[in-house]
Protein backbone atom coordinates (compact mmCIF):
# COMPACT_ATOMS: atom_id res chain seq x y z
CA UNK A 1 0.00 0.00 0.00
CA UNK A 2 1.31 2.95 -1.03
CA UNK A 3 0.82 7.03 -0.16
CA UNK A 4 1.38 9.94 -2.57
CA UNK A 5 2.45 13.57 -1.67
CA UNK A 6 2.79 16.63 -3.93
CA UNK A 7 4.81 19.35 -2.84
CA UNK A 8 4.03 22.78 -5.15
CA UNK A 9 6.92 25.02 -4.44
CA UNK A 10 8.27 28.24 -6.03
CA UNK A 11 10.70 27.05 -7.39
CA UNK A 12 9.56 22.92 -8.24
CA UNK A 13 7.50 20.77 -8.17
CA UNK A 14 8.14 17.55 -5.69
CA UNK A 15 6.35 14.22 -6.17
CA UNK A 16 7.24 11.17 -3.14
CA UNK A 17 5.50 7.92 -2.98
CA UNK A 18 6.22 6.61 0.13
CA UNK A 19 5.50 2.94 1.74
CA UNK A 20 2.52 3.13 4.05
CA UNK A 21 3.57 0.23 6.31
CA UNK A 22 7.45 1.16 7.46
CA UNK A 23 7.28 5.66 5.75
CA UNK A 24 10.01 4.75 3.65
CA UNK A 25 10.19 6.44 0.69
CA UNK A 26 9.80 4.49 -2.51
CA UNK A 27 10.87 7.20 -5.12
CA UNK A 28 11.00 10.72 -5.49
CA UNK A 29 11.08 13.00 -8.58
CA UNK A 30 11.02 16.66 -9.41
CA UNK A 31 10.45 19.76 -11.92
CA UNK A 32 11.40 21.30 -13.72
CA UNK A 33 15.57 20.23 -13.35
CA UNK A 34 16.24 23.99 -13.66
CA UNK A 35 14.77 26.38 -10.79
CA UNK A 36 10.78 27.50 -11.90
CA UNK A 37 10.28 31.10 -13.07
CA UNK A 38 8.70 34.08 -11.32
CA UNK A 39 7.63 36.45 -13.60
CA UNK A 40 8.02 40.23 -13.00
CA UNK A 41 5.55 42.29 -14.80
CA UNK A 42 6.73 44.89 -12.54
CA UNK A 43 9.10 45.52 -9.97
CA UNK A 44 7.60 43.66 -6.82
CA UNK A 45 5.64 41.86 -8.13
CA UNK A 46 6.14 37.87 -8.79
CA UNK A 47 3.54 36.04 -10.51
CA UNK A 48 3.34 31.87 -11.62
CA UNK A 49 0.99 30.20 -13.87
CA UNK A 50 -0.94 27.31 -12.19
CA UNK A 51 -0.78 24.97 -15.49
CA UNK A 52 2.84 25.31 -15.20
CA UNK A 53 2.62 23.86 -11.76
CA UNK A 54 0.41 21.09 -13.25
CA UNK A 55 2.35 20.11 -16.39
CA UNK A 56 5.47 20.13 -13.69
CA UNK A 57 3.27 18.01 -11.32
CA UNK A 58 2.73 15.68 -14.59
CA UNK A 59 6.02 15.37 -15.00
CA UNK A 60 7.40 14.41 -11.75
CA UNK A 61 4.90 11.81 -11.68
CA UNK A 62 5.50 10.23 -14.31
CA UNK A 63 9.28 9.33 -13.47
CA UNK A 64 7.53 8.15 -10.07
CA UNK A 65 5.36 5.85 -11.53
CA UNK A 66 8.08 4.53 -14.23
CA UNK A 67 10.98 4.22 -11.58
CA UNK A 68 8.74 2.64 -8.38
CA UNK A 69 6.87 0.79 -11.27
CA UNK A 70 3.82 0.66 -8.51
CA UNK A 71 0.73 -0.08 -9.73
CA UNK A 72 -1.86 2.82 -9.48
CA UNK A 73 -4.15 0.88 -7.95
CA UNK A 74 -1.86 0.33 -4.95
CA UNK A 75 -1.66 4.17 -4.42
CA UNK A 76 -4.72 4.62 -1.78
CA UNK A 77 -4.28 7.95 -0.63
CA UNK A 78 -2.93 11.66 -2.10
CA UNK A 79 -1.77 14.78 -0.12
CA UNK A 80 -1.19 17.98 -1.65
CA UNK A 81 1.72 20.44 0.01
CA UNK A 82 1.70 24.18 -1.53
CA UNK A 83 3.54 27.21 -1.81
CA UNK A 84 0.96 29.64 0.85
CA UNK A 85 -1.21 32.49 0.17
CA UNK A 86 -1.14 32.53 -3.58
CA UNK A 87 -4.12 33.85 -5.42
CA UNK A 88 -5.61 31.65 -8.10
CA UNK A 89 -8.84 32.54 -9.91
CA UNK A 90 -10.92 30.52 -11.88
CA UNK A 91 -14.51 30.80 -13.60
CA UNK A 92 -17.35 28.69 -13.93
CA UNK A 93 -15.93 26.12 -16.24
CA UNK A 94 -12.74 26.07 -14.11
CA UNK A 95 -10.49 27.77 -16.57
CA UNK A 96 -7.64 29.89 -15.01
CA UNK A 97 -8.93 33.48 -15.41
CA UNK A 98 -5.06 34.99 -14.94
CA UNK A 99 -1.70 33.86 -13.64
CA UNK A 100 -1.68 33.34 -9.84
CA UNK A 101 -0.33 36.39 -7.77
CA UNK A 102 1.88 34.31 -5.55
CA UNK A 103 3.05 34.77 -2.24
CA UNK A 104 6.50 37.04 -2.95
CA UNK A 105 4.47 39.62 -4.76
CA UNK A 106 4.01 42.83 -3.25
CA UNK A 107 1.36 44.64 -4.92
CA UNK A 108 -1.54 44.37 -2.21
CA UNK A 109 0.49 46.12 0.55
CA UNK A 110 -1.36 49.28 0.44
CA UNK A 111 -4.42 48.07 0.16
CA UNK A 112 -4.19 45.41 3.45
CA UNK A 113 -2.75 49.07 5.60
CA UNK A 114 -5.66 50.78 4.43
CA UNK A 115 -7.87 47.88 5.55
CA UNK A 116 -5.60 47.19 8.96
CA UNK A 117 -6.62 50.93 9.31
CA UNK A 118 -10.50 51.37 8.37
CA UNK A 119 -11.45 47.60 10.28
CA UNK A 120 -9.11 48.88 13.33
CA UNK A 121 -5.91 46.97 14.13
CA UNK A 122 -7.49 45.53 17.47
CA UNK A 123 -10.45 44.28 15.79
CA UNK A 124 -8.04 42.74 12.73
CA UNK A 125 -5.52 41.03 15.26
CA UNK A 126 -7.97 39.52 17.82
CA UNK A 127 -10.30 38.00 14.76
CA UNK A 128 -8.12 37.07 12.19
CA UNK A 129 -4.74 37.71 14.48
CA UNK A 130 -3.23 39.23 11.28
CA UNK A 131 -3.10 42.71 9.75
CA UNK A 132 -4.86 41.75 6.45
CA UNK A 133 -1.45 42.37 4.95
CA UNK A 134 0.11 41.44 1.81
CA UNK A 135 -1.96 38.25 1.82
CA UNK A 136 -4.49 36.62 -0.62
CA UNK A 137 -7.61 38.67 0.45
CA UNK A 138 -5.60 41.84 0.00
CA UNK A 139 -4.10 40.45 -3.57
CA UNK A 140 -7.57 39.70 -4.62
CA UNK A 141 -8.62 43.31 -3.70
CA UNK A 142 -6.02 44.47 -5.52
CA UNK A 143 -7.70 42.47 -8.87
CA UNK A 144 -11.02 43.89 -7.55
CA UNK A 145 -9.73 47.27 -8.52
CA UNK A 146 -7.34 46.80 -10.99
CA UNK A 147 -8.57 44.25 -12.89
CA UNK A 148 -12.64 44.87 -12.59
CA UNK A 149 -13.58 43.09 -15.65
CA UNK A 150 -11.53 39.94 -14.81
CA UNK A 151 -12.64 40.29 -11.68
CA UNK A 152 -16.68 40.01 -12.54
CA UNK A 153 -15.86 36.87 -13.95
CA UNK A 154 -14.29 35.08 -10.83
CA UNK A 155 -16.14 32.08 -9.89
CA UNK A 156 -13.94 30.94 -7.05
CA UNK A 157 -10.96 31.89 -5.72
CA UNK A 158 -8.18 29.36 -4.29
CA UNK A 159 -4.77 28.89 -3.02
CA UNK A 160 -2.35 27.18 -5.07
CA UNK A 161 -2.95 23.52 -3.37
CA UNK A 162 -6.94 23.77 -3.75
CA UNK A 163 -6.44 24.26 -7.47
CA UNK A 164 -4.26 20.84 -7.96
CA UNK A 165 -6.51 19.38 -5.67
CA UNK A 166 -9.45 20.30 -8.17
CA UNK A 167 -7.42 19.39 -11.10
CA UNK A 168 -7.44 16.37 -9.42
CA UNK A 169 -10.96 15.76 -8.90
CA UNK A 170 -12.82 18.37 -10.65
CA UNK A 171 -14.10 19.54 -7.47
CA UNK A 172 -13.31 22.81 -5.66
CA UNK A 173 -12.70 23.31 -1.41
CA UNK A 174 -10.76 24.32 0.75
CA UNK A 175 -9.42 24.42 4.23
CA UNK A 176 -9.70 26.36 7.61
CA UNK A 177 -5.79 26.44 7.48
CA UNK A 178 -6.01 27.54 3.57
CA UNK A 179 -8.55 30.63 4.61
CA UNK A 180 -6.46 31.73 7.43
CA UNK A 181 -2.71 31.94 5.64
CA UNK A 182 -5.49 34.02 3.36
CA UNK A 183 -6.46 36.32 6.17
CA UNK A 184 -10.13 35.32 5.23
CA UNK A 185 -10.74 33.42 8.54
CA UNK A 186 -12.07 34.92 12.11
CA UNK A 187 -10.52 32.88 14.83
CA UNK A 188 -12.63 34.58 17.70
CA UNK A 189 -15.86 33.72 15.68
CA UNK A 190 -14.42 30.03 13.78
CA UNK A 191 -16.63 31.37 10.88
CA UNK A 192 -14.92 33.07 7.62
CA UNK A 193 -14.44 36.80 8.23
CA UNK A 194 -17.58 38.93 7.10
CA UNK A 195 -16.47 41.92 7.79
CA UNK A 196 -13.01 41.49 5.90
CA UNK A 197 -15.00 39.82 3.10
CA UNK A 198 -17.50 43.47 3.77
CA UNK A 199 -14.72 45.96 3.82
CA UNK A 200 -13.00 44.49 0.46
CA UNK A 201 -16.30 43.99 -0.93
CA UNK A 202 -16.36 40.33 -2.18
CA UNK A 203 -19.15 38.12 -2.06
CA UNK A 204 -19.06 34.87 0.05
CA UNK A 205 -19.75 32.78 -2.98
CA UNK A 206 -16.49 33.48 -4.10
CA UNK A 207 -14.87 31.00 -1.28
CA UNK A 208 -15.04 27.47 -1.78
CA UNK A 209 -16.78 24.94 0.71
CA UNK A 210 -14.71 23.76 3.25
CA UNK A 211 -13.53 20.89 3.88
CA UNK A 212 -11.35 19.53 7.28
CA UNK A 213 -7.35 19.67 6.86
CA UNK A 214 -7.56 15.60 6.75
CA UNK A 215 -10.12 13.92 5.45
CA UNK A 216 -11.61 12.26 2.34
CA UNK A 217 -11.88 15.60 0.61
CA UNK A 218 -12.50 14.71 -2.29
CA UNK A 219 -11.46 11.76 -5.35
CA UNK A 220 -9.22 11.53 -8.94
CA UNK A 221 -11.73 11.80 -11.19
CA UNK A 222 -11.63 9.69 -14.74
CA UNK A 223 -10.38 12.15 -16.74
CA UNK A 224 -7.19 13.29 -14.33
CA UNK A 225 -6.74 9.57 -13.80
CA UNK A 226 -5.89 9.21 -17.55
CA UNK A 227 -4.18 12.57 -17.78
CA UNK A 228 -1.50 11.56 -14.76
CA UNK A 229 -2.01 7.10 -15.25
CA UNK A 230 -3.62 7.37 -11.55
CA UNK A 231 -6.25 5.27 -11.00
CA UNK A 232 -9.86 6.81 -10.76
CA UNK A 233 -11.64 7.14 -7.11
CA UNK A 234 -7.84 7.54 -5.23
CA UNK A 235 -8.65 9.29 -2.25
CA UNK A 236 -7.40 12.90 -2.04
CA UNK A 237 -7.21 13.11 1.71
CA UNK A 238 -5.23 15.64 3.46
CA UNK A 239 -3.82 19.31 2.13
CA UNK A 240 -1.61 22.10 3.78
CA UNK A 241 0.54 24.89 3.46
CA UNK A 242 4.33 24.02 2.69
CA UNK A 243 5.23 26.01 6.12
CA UNK A 244 2.87 24.14 8.21
CA UNK A 245 3.56 20.83 6.32
CA UNK A 246 6.59 21.21 6.88
CA UNK A 247 5.92 21.52 10.20
CA UNK A 248 3.81 18.05 9.91
CA UNK A 249 6.65 16.40 8.03
CA UNK A 250 8.74 16.96 10.93
CA UNK A 251 6.36 15.77 13.51
CA UNK A 252 5.88 19.07 15.07
CA UNK A 253 2.67 19.34 15.99
CA UNK A 254 2.67 20.42 19.73
CA UNK A 255 2.96 23.60 21.81
CA UNK A 256 6.86 24.20 22.21
CA UNK A 257 7.92 22.54 19.34
CA UNK A 258 9.83 24.18 16.18
CA UNK A 259 10.21 23.64 12.54
CA UNK A 260 12.36 25.65 10.15
CA UNK A 261 12.73 25.43 6.20
CA UNK A 262 15.28 27.00 3.89
CA UNK A 263 14.11 27.08 0.62
CA UNK A 264 13.55 30.06 -1.64
CA UNK A 265 11.75 31.22 1.12
CA UNK A 266 13.13 30.54 4.40
CA UNK A 267 10.74 29.86 7.90
CA UNK A 268 10.84 29.30 11.25
CA UNK A 269 7.86 28.20 12.88
CA UNK A 270 7.13 27.70 16.06
CA UNK A 271 3.79 25.68 17.03
CA UNK A 272 1.81 27.48 20.26
CA UNK A 273 -1.87 26.11 22.11
CA UNK A 274 -2.75 30.07 22.96
CA UNK A 275 -3.84 33.15 20.93
CA UNK A 276 -0.46 35.15 20.20
CA UNK A 277 0.56 37.17 17.60
CA UNK A 278 2.30 40.44 17.11
CA UNK A 279 0.73 43.62 17.35
CA UNK A 280 3.02 44.62 14.03
CA UNK A 281 2.13 41.42 12.28
CA UNK A 282 5.95 41.14 11.58
CA UNK A 283 5.79 37.56 12.44
CA UNK A 284 1.93 35.76 11.23
CA UNK A 285 -0.15 33.65 13.34
CA UNK A 286 -2.08 30.97 11.07
CA UNK A 287 -3.95 27.99 11.91
CA UNK A 288 -1.56 24.30 12.18
CA UNK A 289 -2.62 21.74 10.48
CA UNK A 290 -4.11 20.21 13.62
CA UNK A 291 -5.96 23.19 14.80
CA UNK A 292 -9.72 22.27 15.91
CA UNK A 293 -12.93 24.78 17.43
CA UNK A 294 -11.94 22.46 20.38
CA UNK A 295 -7.66 22.15 20.19
CA UNK A 296 -6.04 25.89 19.43
CA UNK A 297 -2.80 24.46 17.35
CA UNK A 298 -1.81 28.00 15.80
CA UNK A 299 1.69 28.38 14.12
CA UNK A 300 3.29 31.36 14.74
CA UNK A 301 5.04 31.70 11.83
CA UNK A 302 8.76 34.14 10.70
CA UNK A 303 9.16 34.07 6.52
CA UNK A 304 12.04 35.64 5.09
CA UNK A 305 11.42 35.84 1.38
CA UNK A 306 14.64 36.37 0.14
CA UNK A 307 16.31 32.56 1.74
CA UNK A 308 17.13 30.31 -1.15
CA UNK A 309 16.41 32.86 -3.74
CA UNK A 310 19.58 34.50 -2.93
CA UNK A 311 21.85 32.20 -3.03
CA UNK A 312 20.66 30.74 -6.55
CA UNK A 313 20.48 34.51 -7.86
CA UNK A 314 24.88 34.50 -6.45
CA UNK A 315 24.83 31.12 -7.97
CA UNK A 316 23.68 32.24 -11.19
CA UNK A 317 25.09 35.67 -11.55
CA UNK A 318 28.09 36.10 -9.14
CA UNK A 319 30.23 33.18 -9.38
CA UNK A 320 31.31 30.97 -12.60
CA UNK A 321 29.38 29.17 -15.07
CA UNK A 322 29.15 25.68 -13.55
CA UNK A 323 29.63 25.68 -9.99
CA UNK A 324 27.71 23.78 -7.60
CA UNK A 325 25.79 24.58 -4.54
CA UNK A 326 28.26 22.48 -2.55
CA UNK A 327 31.54 24.16 -4.54
CA UNK A 328 30.28 27.44 -3.21
CA UNK A 329 29.75 25.83 0.29
CA UNK A 330 33.67 25.29 0.02
CA UNK A 331 34.46 28.87 -1.21
CA UNK A 332 32.77 30.91 1.51
CA UNK A 333 34.28 28.29 3.95
CA UNK A 334 37.27 30.17 2.93
CA UNK A 335 36.29 33.39 4.72
CA UNK A 336 36.14 33.73 8.39
CA UNK A 337 32.60 34.18 10.24
CA UNK A 338 31.18 37.74 9.97
CA UNK A 339 33.29 37.85 6.18
CA UNK A 340 35.74 40.29 7.34
CA UNK A 341 33.25 43.11 7.91
CA UNK A 342 30.89 42.59 5.00
CA UNK A 343 26.97 42.75 5.29
CA UNK A 344 24.39 41.18 2.78
CA UNK A 345 20.82 42.33 3.33
CA UNK A 346 19.51 39.60 1.77
CA UNK A 347 15.45 41.46 0.64
CA UNK A 348 15.30 41.30 -2.59
CA UNK A 349 12.29 38.97 -2.99
CA UNK A 350 10.08 41.27 -2.63
CA UNK A 351 8.62 43.07 0.75
CA UNK A 352 9.42 41.69 3.67
CA UNK A 353 6.87 41.21 6.41
CA UNK A 354 9.45 41.25 9.01
CA UNK A 355 10.03 44.70 8.16
CA UNK A 356 7.03 46.10 8.11
CA UNK A 357 6.22 44.90 4.38
CA UNK A 358 8.68 47.23 3.28
CA UNK A 359 10.74 45.98 0.11
CA UNK A 360 14.30 46.90 0.70
CA UNK A 361 15.90 45.15 -2.00
CA UNK A 362 18.90 43.21 -1.59
CA UNK A 363 21.91 45.32 0.26
CA UNK A 364 25.77 44.40 0.13
CA UNK A 365 27.45 47.01 2.73
CA UNK A 366 30.88 47.56 4.06
CA UNK A 367 32.57 46.36 0.50
CA UNK A 368 36.31 47.04 0.44
CA UNK A 369 37.88 46.55 -2.98
CA UNK A 370 41.15 45.30 -1.28
CA UNK A 371 39.66 43.00 0.92
CA UNK A 372 36.88 41.47 -0.36
CA UNK A 373 36.32 39.16 -2.94
CA UNK A 374 33.60 36.86 -4.53
CA UNK A 375 33.74 34.26 -1.54
CA UNK A 376 33.10 37.03 0.58
CA UNK A 377 29.89 37.89 -1.10
CA UNK A 378 28.97 33.99 -1.03
CA UNK A 379 29.92 33.78 2.65
CA UNK A 380 28.19 36.89 3.92
CA UNK A 381 25.01 36.46 1.67
CA UNK A 382 24.38 33.02 3.48
CA UNK A 383 25.31 34.87 7.07
CA UNK A 384 22.57 38.04 6.11
CA UNK A 385 19.92 34.93 5.62
CA UNK A 386 21.00 33.51 8.85
CA UNK A 387 20.92 37.03 10.59
CA UNK A 388 17.66 38.04 9.07
CA UNK A 389 16.56 34.95 10.62
CA UNK A 390 17.61 36.11 14.37
CA UNK A 391 15.80 39.30 13.80
CA UNK A 392 12.92 37.87 13.11
CA UNK A 393 13.53 34.97 16.05
CA UNK A 394 13.99 37.68 18.65
CA UNK A 395 10.32 38.97 17.30
CA UNK A 396 9.44 35.72 18.06
CA UNK A 397 10.23 35.66 21.21
CA UNK A 398 8.16 38.87 22.04
CA UNK A 399 5.14 36.42 21.02
CA UNK A 400 6.16 34.14 23.31
CA UNK A 401 7.86 31.38 21.21
CA UNK A 402 11.31 30.55 22.14
CA UNK A 403 13.27 28.38 19.73
CA UNK A 404 15.43 25.92 21.77
CA UNK A 405 15.52 22.66 19.50
CA UNK A 406 14.76 23.42 15.51
CA UNK A 407 13.91 20.67 13.74
CA UNK A 408 14.46 21.25 10.03
CA UNK A 409 14.21 18.77 6.84
CA UNK A 410 18.05 18.00 5.43
CA UNK A 411 17.75 20.23 2.37
CA UNK A 412 18.11 23.05 0.45
CA UNK A 413 20.45 26.01 2.48
CA UNK A 414 20.80 23.47 5.95
CA UNK A 415 22.77 21.36 3.51
CA UNK A 416 25.08 24.10 4.10
CA UNK A 417 27.42 23.94 7.13
CA UNK A 418 28.15 27.86 7.07
CA UNK A 419 24.52 27.91 7.10
CA UNK A 420 23.34 25.55 9.25
CA UNK A 421 26.34 26.38 12.22
CA UNK A 422 25.53 30.06 11.93
CA UNK A 423 22.12 29.56 12.54
CA UNK A 424 23.25 27.78 15.63
CA UNK A 425 25.79 30.13 16.59
CA UNK A 426 23.92 33.22 16.47
CA UNK A 427 20.56 31.64 18.18
CA UNK A 428 22.20 29.45 20.64
CA UNK A 429 19.53 26.76 19.57
CA UNK A 430 20.34 23.02 18.77
CA UNK A 431 19.28 22.30 14.85
CA UNK A 432 18.17 18.31 14.40
CA UNK A 433 17.75 17.49 10.97
CA UNK A 434 15.77 14.80 9.39
CA UNK A 435 15.37 12.76 6.77
CA UNK A 436 11.98 14.31 4.83
CA UNK A 437 11.05 16.57 2.83
CA UNK A 438 7.84 18.10 2.08
CA UNK A 439 6.07 15.49 -0.48
CA UNK A 440 6.90 12.74 2.30
CA UNK A 441 5.01 14.67 5.19
CA UNK A 442 2.10 15.07 2.66
CA UNK A 443 1.85 11.60 1.54
CA UNK A 444 2.02 10.77 5.56
CA UNK A 445 -0.59 13.60 5.87
CA UNK A 446 -2.77 11.63 3.29
CA UNK A 447 -2.30 8.80 5.34
CA UNK A 448 -3.98 10.04 8.14
CA UNK A 449 -6.52 11.88 6.36
CA UNK A 450 -7.54 8.64 4.72
CA UNK A 451 -7.58 6.73 8.01
CA UNK A 452 -4.61 4.28 7.07
CA UNK A 453 -2.58 5.70 10.12
CA UNK A 454 -4.47 5.47 13.41
CA UNK A 455 -2.51 8.60 15.07
CA UNK A 456 0.48 10.99 14.02
CA UNK A 457 2.81 8.62 16.46
CA UNK A 458 2.12 6.20 13.58
CA UNK A 459 2.72 8.50 10.90
CA UNK A 460 5.40 9.65 11.94
CA UNK A 461 7.34 6.96 13.75
CA UNK A 462 9.84 6.38 10.91
CA UNK A 463 11.01 9.29 10.94
CA UNK A 464 15.16 9.71 11.13
CA UNK A 465 17.37 11.89 12.54
CA UNK A 466 20.56 12.31 10.38
CA UNK A 467 22.40 15.23 12.15
CA UNK A 468 22.25 17.42 15.26
CA UNK A 469 24.00 21.00 15.31
CA UNK A 470 25.43 22.55 18.24
CA UNK A 471 26.65 26.05 18.77
CA UNK A 472 30.31 25.68 18.18
CA UNK A 473 31.97 27.33 21.28
CA UNK A 474 34.42 29.21 19.70
CA UNK A 475 32.72 31.10 16.94
CA UNK A 476 29.79 32.46 19.19
CA UNK A 477 31.58 35.30 20.08
CA UNK A 478 32.98 36.10 16.42
CA UNK A 479 28.81 35.42 15.11
CA UNK A 480 27.37 37.71 17.49
CA UNK A 481 29.73 40.32 16.55
CA UNK A 482 29.06 40.00 12.96
CA UNK A 483 25.01 40.16 13.58
CA UNK A 484 25.66 43.41 15.73
CA UNK A 485 27.38 44.72 12.68
CA UNK A 486 24.66 43.40 10.42
CA UNK A 487 22.33 44.94 12.51
CA UNK A 488 23.36 47.99 12.10
CA UNK A 489 23.39 48.37 8.49
CA UNK A 490 19.97 47.05 8.27
CA UNK A 491 19.12 49.79 11.01
CA UNK A 492 20.17 52.31 8.71
CA UNK A 493 18.36 51.29 5.70
CA UNK A 494 14.98 50.69 7.50
C1 LIG B 1 5.11 31.54 4.24
C2 LIG B 1 5.44 32.04 2.87
C3 LIG B 1 6.40 31.29 2.05
C4 LIG B 1 5.68 30.44 1.04
C5 LIG B 1 6.69 29.75 0.16
O1 LIG B 1 4.26 32.39 4.94
O2 LIG B 1 4.92 33.01 2.40
O3 LIG B 1 7.25 30.53 2.85
O4 LIG B 1 4.85 29.52 1.68
O5 LIG B 1 6.16 28.75 -0.59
Amino acid sequence: MYLLGFDIGSSSVKVSLVKADNGECAASAFYPKEEMKITAVQSGWAEQSPEMWWENLKLALKDVLVKSAVKPADIKAIGISYQMHGLVLVDKNQNVLRPSIIWCDSRAVSFGEKAFRQIGETRCLEHLLNSPGNFTASKLKWVKENEPELFAKIHKIMLPGDYIAMKLSGIINSTVSGLSEGIFWDFKNNALADFLLNEYGFSKDLIPDLVPTFSEQSKVSAFAAQELGLAEGTVISYRAGDQPNNALSLNVLNPGEIAATAGTSGVVYGVSDEVKYDPQSRVNTFAHVNHTDKQTRLGVLLCINGTGILNSWIKKNVVSAGVSYEEMNDLAAQVPVGSDGLSVLPFGNGSERVLGNKNLGAIIAGTSFNTHNRNHIIRASQEGIVFSFKYGMDIMHETGIKPAVIRAGNANMFLSPIFRNTLANVTGATIELYDTDGAQGAAKGAGVGAGIYKSFEEAFSSLKKLAVIEPEKDKVEATKEAYNNWKNVLNKNL
